[in-house]
């Protein structure tokens, strides 16, 4: 089991909705596709975002099984880019005889990342036939388009996860606003399950708010070094591992050095060339 960085309670409540302006072709085709697979399945799953201001309105209303629901489908869908990434690279490497440069290990620690949120949020909630459906369905689809996609161009498609985790941060900002507010209210008191203690180590009397504030964390991760990626020559070194400049200002695994929109790869890869 990859062991998971500590994060500490300042750093995961600093951790807010960011965006990185779409500057080149490929972001804005990464943005755009996000924008269009959101808002279908905000439309087919009845979600709707409440505009600033109406965050209490009734007909914004989720309950904490609408949470459920929605996180367990989209956390299976995040599970599968730093996997089909991972793959990806992993075979290029046994194929042409080539070092990998340590990116496969920070999207294989990326995808059991997305697993963990999964099996906890499993253990809270028990889908019927109708999801299980939808996760077949969704898994068989954006699979396979996201395996064609990285083999074409790997850095539009760290772009477009990077994109996709300021949605997912987005979302949980939402689900934390409501808890803070009171909407929620079971939430501020009730225990997490034991493999999220395990986890993110996480004390006995941990409640659902503290796992949100972690997994959005994690989502603040997910976002930098994919955006991070994105900036960079699918054969540069992963700078999240190895150690590219020679100052503690660089990309790393916890929380400790962070960047919302990812880092420029002027900034971590010593030469430009
Ligand atoms: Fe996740
Ligand atoms: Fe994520």
């Amino acid at each position: 089991m990859w062991v998971h960085p500590i994060y500490t309670r300042e750093q995961i409540e600093a951790i807010d909705v960011a965006h990185r302006e779409a500057k080149t072709f490929r972001d804005r085709f990464a943005l755009t596709a996000i924008r269009m697979i959101r808002s279908t399945f905000d439309f087919a799953t009845g979600y709707k975002h409440p505009p600033p201001g109406h965050e209490a309105d009734k007909k914004f209303e989720m309950t904490p099984e609408l949470w459920l629901r929605r996180f367990l489908f989209l956390e299976s869908i995040a599970g599968v880019p730093g996997m089909v990434g991972g793959m990806v690279r992993h075979l290029q490497s046994l194929r042409i005889l080539r070092r990998d440069n340590a990116w496969i290990e920070t999207l294989l620690e990326e995808a059991y990342n997305e697993r963990m949120h999964l099996l906890t949020f499993m253990q809270l909630t028990k889908p019927g036939w109708f999801m299980r459906l939808m996760l077949l369905g969704g898994q068989g689809v954006f699979f396979n388009l996201f395996f064609v996609s990285y083999l074409i161009s790997p850095r539009t498609c760290h772009r477009f996860v990077g994109y996709l985790e300021e949605e997912a941060i987005i979302t949980y900002t939402r689900c934390l606003k409501d808890i803070a507010a009171g909407r929620i209210p079971e939430w501020k008191t009730e225990g997490v399950p034991q493999i999220a203690k395990k986890y993110w180590r996480l004390d006995d009397n941990a409640t659902m708010e503290d796992l949100i504030y972690y997994v959005r964390a994690d989502e603040a991760k997910h976002r930098e070094v994919n955006h991070t990626l994105a900036n960079l020559k699918p054969s540069d070194p992963n700078p999240f591992v190895i150690h590219t400049v020679h100052n503690d200002n660089q990309p790393s695994k916890s929380l400790k050095t962070y960047n919302p929109i990812g880092w420029e790869r002027k900034d971590v890869i010593g030469s430009d060339n």
